[in-house]
């Protein structure tokens, strides 16, 4: 479903159009989105897990209301975990039984909200949260539908994933010592609180279903101990989201069919060995859907070249508009997208023009040599936990972003500007 294309002559188009224009209208930096692609990978997802699962868009790798719009048109559902995010989803229409609220830190004022608009689900995350939830809801004179996340004990870190690495993090309820089975006997006595099923997320970026499958057979376990305690089998049961996408060649990721079917035969038989009816499965993923849909386009201001080492080259954005690769040392690829050359390659650093030295876009990456100040870059797969980790640091205006589809351009988050800055600074 990717419209991104390079002909012979080297014009680079998205959607239809060339890359020079959308920079000329748009100007850069700017993330470019590929509409069609963005739903046709919900599509992908939503036909993968069919009628049997719930496939919920995690907001955190990128929200906005035209997004709220396309997960509604293609049946997805949307996972939050902020005020700001139930927000922007309640104001985009979509129908608060098909938002679930995440975090391990709600406020007040966001369960009360939350509860009041009838989200379709409240993930807790703590036995604090547990009793917090039920008060609200009892005091709304509601039952609020909730999971609980438990931590199972795997931790899933790009291509490995490390047992027992789950008690040192702040997230969800530890399975190990009867906590996750202690918070459901709590949540199961609160008549505030209809509990749903149990919720696993194990990490983010990847590509081994080893550690889905760890998950799966302990939260399965628990099912079938709750049912052994209390006689009750709880009906759903969610894997998180985490499922990795290639931002090099080297990344391997796997399709949402192979996820369906690895997820729905592990749970099923479980299932079946524990005697339990199969319950209804989702899974939330996020850089799966948005990231590949996205690159972020440059304009090349300066170019350093250090004798011996590589040439540094500075782009008009920079960890401002993708922190990723100063936080997590992310790899990414970056072409020339204006023109073609033929010249030799040249060992680059794409580096921004923040006043920090670890500011880099694309640690190394070979770029022609006769690259020029004006040349546009385009750095590919940044559609998730970019612009939605964006700031504003040495008062940098967040980029916009574009969604391109059949030769159209239009924009859906504006670009940030000074009178914005000016606006929040009222000293
Ligand atoms: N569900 C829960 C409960 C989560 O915490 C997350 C991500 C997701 C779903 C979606 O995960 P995804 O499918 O997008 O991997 N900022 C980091 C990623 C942090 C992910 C946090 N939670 C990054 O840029 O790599």
């Amino acid at each position: 479903a990717r419209t991104v294309t390079r002909d012979e002559d080297g014009t680079v188009t998205v959607g239809g159009i060339e890359v020079t224009r959308l920079a000329e209208e748009f100007g850069t930096p700017a993330y470019f989105l590929d509409e069609s692609d963005f739903r046709a990978r919900c599509r992908a997802w939503a036909d993968a897990f069919g009628r049997d699962a719930d496939v919920f868009y995690a907001g955190k790798a990128f929200l906005s209301r035209a997004v709220v719009r396309w997960l509604q048109e293609e049946g997805l559902n949307l996972d939050v975990c902020s005020g700001g995010e139930l927000t922007t989803a309640l104001d985009a229409g979509m129908p608060a039984e098909r938002i679930a609220f995440h975090g391990n830190n709600k406020t007040v004022a966001e369960i009360e909200r939350a509860v009041t608009v009838g989200v379709g689900r409240i993930v807790l995350d703590s036995f604090q949260e547990i009793a917090r939830v039920a008060h609200i809801a009892q005091r709304l004179g509601k039952r609020q539908r909730v999971q609980i996340r438990v931590t199972v004990g795997v931790e899933a870190h790009t291509h490995e994933f490390i047992a027992t690495a789950h008690e040192d993090q702040k997230f969800g309820i530890a399975l190990a010592g009867g906590q996750a089975a202690e918070a459901v006997r709590r949540a199961l006595a609160l008549d505030g609180l209809e509990l749903t099923g149990i919720h696993s997320h194990i990490g983010s970026q990847i590509f081994d279903m080893a550690g889905f499958e760890v998950s799966a057979r302990r939260v399965v376990q628990l099912l079938a101990e709750v049912r052994d305690e209390h006689g009750v089998e709880l009906p759903e049961i969610d894997l998180g989201g985490g499922l990795g996408i290639a931002y090099t060649s080297e990344d391997d990721p796997r399709e949402p069919h192979e996820i369906a079917k690895a997820l729905g035969d592990i749970v099923t038989r479980e299932c079946e060995a524990a005697g339990l009816a199969t319950p209804r499965i989702s899974v939330e993923p996020g850089r799966a859907i948005v990231g590949p849909t996205a690159f972020t386009l440059y304009e090349v201001g300066t170019i350093k070249p250090l004798e011996g080492l590589r040439t540094y080259v500075s782009v008009d954005g920079g960890m401002s508009d993708n922190i990723r690769t100063a936080l997590y040392d992310a790899e990414y690829t970056v072409a020339l997208v204006s023109r073609t050359s033929d010249a030799e390659p040249m060992l680059v650093r794409v580096v921004g023009k923040h006043c920090e030295s670890g500011d880099i876009v694309v640690k190394d990456a070979f770029l022609p040599s006769d690259l020029a100040p004006g040349d546009l870059i385009a750095v590919p797969a940044t559609g998730a936990y970019c612009r939605s980790m964006a700031s504003n640091y040495n008062h940098a205006l967040r980029p916009p972003v574009v969604a391109v589809r059949d030769g159209g351009a239009r924009v859906i988050v504006r670009r940030e500007t000074e009178e914005d800055l000016l606006r929040l600074d009222v000293g």
